[in-house]
Order: structure tokens, then sequence, then C-alpha cells
């Protein structure tokens, strides 16, 4: 098999596998074999660039930050939808429908109302050409780079005519919830909402940003589509493209109706938000005939579902204290129903929230619930008569320790390390999936061992035995025989784990991992200096100073000695390969490489046994340099760091 054919083919598999798992959700391969043939895949492109095409699955992240965007025209309006708010004015919709049909039957096709932005994508040729927000319908704005690295956007389809679909941008509950924990982390504001969040991710200048977002893209129109619109949901979905499956053909208002009562109370169970139901008809022939107003289709209604809004009382404002010792000021509400759950908390966020939202204690309030996300206030609706301000505590509500807000950061936080509330907050931490895994350790029984002084630190849970746990409330002998062999066999989890359980400020999973794979062990990471750190990938300094601090802290040496002591996993095998030409070698990439991108760049290095790192160190063996070449180029030059161009890295790595 020619080249050629093997990068085909290769393609062909990674696409395949790309639309199972994004477009279907139904992967049918590993996350670590879709990796190998990607990374098989970019090795070819490699070593061919002249093969490299726009469309293959290796490009969707290639683009460089951009100076702004440039606007687009539509090729037809983008119209926005007449809004139904309630049974009456759907019916009324109907009417008119009726009427202007003149007695012929027609058909409604009723989807979700997903609640992002919409955006436009054209394709030529059979490949992704570009993508435009709707702008003011008229003319939006060319978001096509960033569009690409949204994996349920298919970059090539087996269409080569030219064709437009539409459809809606959207951010699933989950990237919104963990987006907004890292924002608050960094101490940057938090999104209001997923929509608002979506479209920030669309619209920012770095597609590389966009693509952490994980954004996802939904069709729900195909542009200037023959026969019946169903048909073209069913022939976009057949194409590729993702088509939301909770659709239904409904033959008359009441199943409409109906359509919409049962999605109101299904809809929090959704991955991602909707404000409402479209409805559709169905036939484009009768699209046609029933035409369009200056603003929206007459074809076409959207039902909205009222907002989980509800007026209420705070009665207090209470704070929470975290893991980190962060105050979380929370509402106390009098109780309401909200669609159906009694709601007596809002989140307040911070000290700033409060502010923005010039709330006192005993005002009335707007609350807003949506999915199982904690409810909020979202406005104040009128003042309390006798109100009075909330003011963060000088001392922990919980220990009694010292309350402090950092220059610059929105959270005060308790600084004491020993506080009860803090280390109920770190077991729970470090207990939890994905982190240390102990299944059976529940809030109530952290409760009851720092309450009762058996664990003092996380270290003390590897030496609880099952006879002290057999002696708390709701604890069995078999139970308690689980969670002790449960904390026991979390000791052999590796590295990653571990440092992501100690709860070190912004080092989470993904940091860990890059920091084991660096270091190689927790020893290594504990005693590195700052630069030292910031030579492991995505480590800046404010990374580093947190690492720093916490190793710093005795109190922290002593707990890191006790989980040695305890028999955890203190190392980590490095997958880096030991041999090749540059073996041992950190290589840091800077600037517009003339061919490799910098995928590409990488994975030849590692492949050579070398090491990509994120900044520039003493301990850089190599800068490689491109165009637009900035910040890191000059420090190589100050630390005397070798500097050699794309031509000079393939010599060394023949
Ligand atoms: S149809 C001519 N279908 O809602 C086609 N819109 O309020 C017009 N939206 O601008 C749009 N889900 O951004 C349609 N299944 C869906 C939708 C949907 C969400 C958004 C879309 C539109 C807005 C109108």
């Amino acid at each position: 098999m020619s080249v050629q054919e093997q990068v085909h083919q290769l393609r062909e598999t990674v696409r395949h596998h790309e639309h199972q798992y994004y477009v279907l959700d139904a992967p049918d391969i590993s996350d670590a074999e879709y990796d190998v043939l990607v990374r098989e895949l970019q090795a070819l492109e490699t070593r061919h660039p002249e093969l490299v095409t726009a469309d293959s699955p290796t490009q969707r992240v290639g683009g460089k930050p951009r100076e702004g965007f440039v606007k687009m025209a539509h090729s037809s309006a983008m119209l926005s939808l007449d809004n139904a708010l309630d049974e009456t004015e759907l019916r009324a919709f109907d009417a008119r429908v009726r009427e202007l049909l003149g007695g012929e039957e027609y058909r409604y096709v009723a989807e979700l109302k997903m609640d992002g932005l919409s955006m436009a994508a054209r394709y030529e040729g059979g490949s992704f050409l570009a993508a435009i927000t709707r702008g003011d319908g008229e003319i939006g704005e060319d978001v096509t780079a960033n569009a690409r690295t949204i994996r349920s956007l298919p970059m090539k389809v087996a269409q080569t005519e030219p064709f437009e679909v539409r459809g809606e941008v959207v951010m699933h509950r989950a990237a919104f919830d963990r987006m907004n924990v890292e924002r608050e982390a960094a101490g940057l504001a938090r999104f209001a909402n997923p929509r608002n969040a979506a479209a920030g991710a669309l619209r920012v200048l770095d597609p590389t940003v966009t693509a952490s977002r994980r954004l996802h893209y939904y069709t729900y129109f195909l542009v200037g589509a023959p026969g019946s619109h169903s048909e073209s949901l069913e022939r976009l979905h057949q194409a590729g493209f993702k088509v939301n499956p909770n659709r239904r053909i409904c033959h008359d208002i009441d199943e409409a109706l109906s359509f919409c009562r049962e999605w109101d109370s299904k809809r929090d169970g959704l991955p991602y938000e909707i404000d409402g139901i479209v409805f559709k008809v169905d036939s484009v022939a009768q699209q046609v005939r029933l035409g369009y107003t200056a603003r929206a289709p007459r074809w076409a209604i959207a039902f909205k579902y009222a907002a989980r809004q509800v007026e209420t009382r705070v009665l207090d404002i209470l704070v929470q204290v975290g893991r980190t010792g962060a105050l979380t000021p929370v509402a106390v509400l009098e109780p309401k129903q909200v669609s159906g759950v009694t709601v007596s908390r809002a989140t307040l966020h911070n000290e700033d929230e409060i502010a923005r939202l010039q709330l006192q204690i005993g005002d009335s309030v707007i609350v807003e619930r949506s999915g199982d996300v904690i409810p909020k206030v979202v406005r104040v609706e009128a003042r309390g008569a006798e109100r009075r301000p909330f003011l963060m505590p000088t001392h922990c509500p919980v220990c009694g320790g010292h309350i402090v807000r950092e220059e610059g950061e929105a959270a005060s936080r308790c600084i004491n390390t020993n506080c009860p509330a803090r280390l109920k907050e770190s077991v729970r931490h470090f207990s939890s999936r994905g982190v240390m895994n102990i299944d059976g350790l529940g809030d109530a029984l952290i409760d009851q061992l720092v309450e009762k002084s058996l664990v003092k630190s996380v270290a003390d849970l590897y030496q609880l035995t099952a006879e002290q746990l057999a002696g708390l409330d709701r604890m069995g002998e078999k139970s308690a025989g689980n969670v002790v062999s449960n904390i026991s066999d979390s000791r052999k989890l590796p590295l990653p784990r571990l440092l992501s359980a100690l709860g070190i400020r912004f080092v989470g999973e993904r940091t860990s991992e890059l920091l084991a794979e660096h270091f190689g062990s927790l020893d290594g990471i504990a005693g590195a200096t700052t630069e030292e750190l910031q030579g492991a990938e995505e480590v800046g300094p404010k990374v580093a100073e947190s690492i720093l601090n916490f190793f710093a802290e005795p109190e922290n040496r002593v707990l890191v000695e006790r989980l040695r002591d305890a028999g955890l996993t203190f190392t980590h095998t490095i997958r880096r390969k030991t041999v090749g030409p540059l073996a041992g070698k950190t290589l840091v990439l800077t600037g517009t490489l003339p061919t490799l991108t910098r995928d590409a760049a990488k994975q030849l290095i590692e492949d050579a046994g070398g090491k990509v790192a994120g900044s520039v160190s003493r301990k850089t063996s190599y800068v490689v340099a491109g165009a637009d070449a900035g910040s890191k180029l000059d420090k190589a030059r100050d630390l005397a760091v070798p500097v050699i161009d794309e031509k000079e890295l393939m010599d060394l790595l023949a």
C-alpha cells in the first residue's frame, strides 16, 4: 500500500472512531487505542508533510491565535424564531398555520430547543469550509478555526456539492461546572450559564482555548433541502452530523403540547440545558407556502419554558468552609417549591458576588434553579424593611481560626490547616472518585471520623481498623471491613492519583499526570525549585509557587512522610523512552515552524527519546524556534540555551 493510501485509510479509521465517540456517544475502542491511531497518523503526516490536508483529524487545533474576527455574510438570512410563552400562544400559532395552509394536512417535527448559540457551517468538495456565528442574521463572524476544534462537527463528508447546515453550539453542564471551578481557582469571574460560557469559548481568539472547552455542535437545519425537515435531519445524521435524537413527529397540537410537558419534567436529566421546544412544519413545500415574516419563519415556533425562578426571602447568610479553607457564603432562604423541588439554600459564591447583587439579609430575591446545580440568587427583587448587611466573619465559624483575604483573590480563607471543616473537605476530596477512589467513605462516616478525632489528617485513614469503624453510627461489621479494605487498596493507586489527592491548589488530575511524568517521583516534585517545576509541561509560575508553598509547610511534609510510611505509591514509571538520539534531552518549542505542527514536532521529539517542556530553564537542552517566536527565545538567549530551527531539529533526529 502506498503511503498516500495508508494515510487515507488511517484518517478514515480515525474519523470513524471520532464519529462513534463524539457524535453517537458510542465509542467502540478505548481512548488509549484511539490515541495510538492518531499518533500513527501524526507520525506519517510529519514524515510526509505534503500529504497533510485541512480536513485531516490531526488539523483540528492547528491554528494560531488570531488578531480578531472577520465579518462574513450569511448565504441566506439566519433568522430567529417567534416564541410561544404558553399553551394559548402555541394554539394560536397552530391556528394560523392551519388557516394559511387552507385545510391541507400537515404535521410538525418537535425538537428540543438547546440553549447555546447558533452557528452556520459550510461544506464544499466534501470538506468543512467555514463556520459563521449568527451575528445580526445577515452578517456574522468567521469562527472557522475555533469551530474546527468541535469534535462533533465533521471535517469530511461524502457529499461533494456545496451545502450549509445550521445548528447550536452548546456546552454540557459537566464541562461548564468544571470550567467554573477552574476559573474560580484561578481568581477569574464565573460564567453565569453554559450559554454564555459556550459563546465565550467559541469567540476566543485562540483555538486551543476553544478546544479545551469541549463544545458540542447539534445540527438542526439543512439549508435549502427538498422533501421534508424530518428527512433532512435523518440525512444529516447519516452524513455524520450530531442531530439531537430527542425529537418526534406530532400530528396535531395536542401531541405537540404533550411533548412539551414530557420534556419539561425530563429536562433536568439532560446533560445540556434546554429552554424550550421548537416545532417546525415538516413538509418543505408547506414551509415555502407559509414563508417568512421579517423576523422569523411562519412555519416554526419556539415554545419557551418558563424560567425556573421563584421569589423568596433571604433569612440569613451562612458561610461554608471548603477544603482549601475558602469560605463560601450561602443564602438561607424561606423554603419555596421550584419545579417540584424545595429550595432552601442558594450559593452566593463570594463577597464580590454579594456586593454585585447589592444583597442584604432580609431582602426578597429571585432564585433560579437549573438542573441539579445548586440554586443561585439572580437578583434582589425588593429590599427588606429591616435589612442588614452581610459581613464576612473575621474568624472561622467552625474552628475560630483567622480569616484572610489575599490581594487579588475573590475568596476569603480560614488559614488554620487543622480546621475540622477543612479536614472534612480534605478527606472528602482525598477519597472521592477519580482521586483515591475509596468506596464507602461517605459524608456521614467522614463527619464522625473527624468529630470523634479518629481522623486528624488524611494519613490517619490508613491506620483505621475495622473495630474502630464498626463502633460508629450506621456501620455494621461487614461494611466496616469493606471500608478498611478499600482504604488499603487505595495505596496501590499510581502517583498522579496521590498527587491530586493532596489537594495542592491548581494541581488537579491533568497537572498531576504531567508532574509525575516529568519528575518520576513525589520526592522529585517536593524537592524541585520553581524553575525546575516550570520545566514540566503546563506548569507556570502560579502553579509552581503553589506546589512550593505546599511542600514548604512543615505540616504537609509530616503528612507526606506518614503517607510514605503507610505504603502509598511515591514513584512513577516514566513512559518516556530512554533510548534514541534525544534521550535525556529537554526541548522547548516556540513560534511557528515552517512545516511541522506543534503536536507533530512534539511527537517526533518524544519518539526520539526527548522531552518537550513548556518553558525555558537552564536545564533546557535546545529551544526550537520558528517564525514569530516570543519571550521563550529571549529567555533562551539570556540563559545561553542553544537555539535551533526545524531543519536542525530534523538533523538531530536523523
Ligand atoms: S430552528 C429556521 N431548532 O433557538 C431555523 N433553533 O430562538 C431557525 N435553537 O436562533 C432555528 N435549538 O439558536 C431551531 N432545535 C432547534 C433549536 C434552535 C436551539 C436556537 C437557535 C435559534 C433560537 C431561536
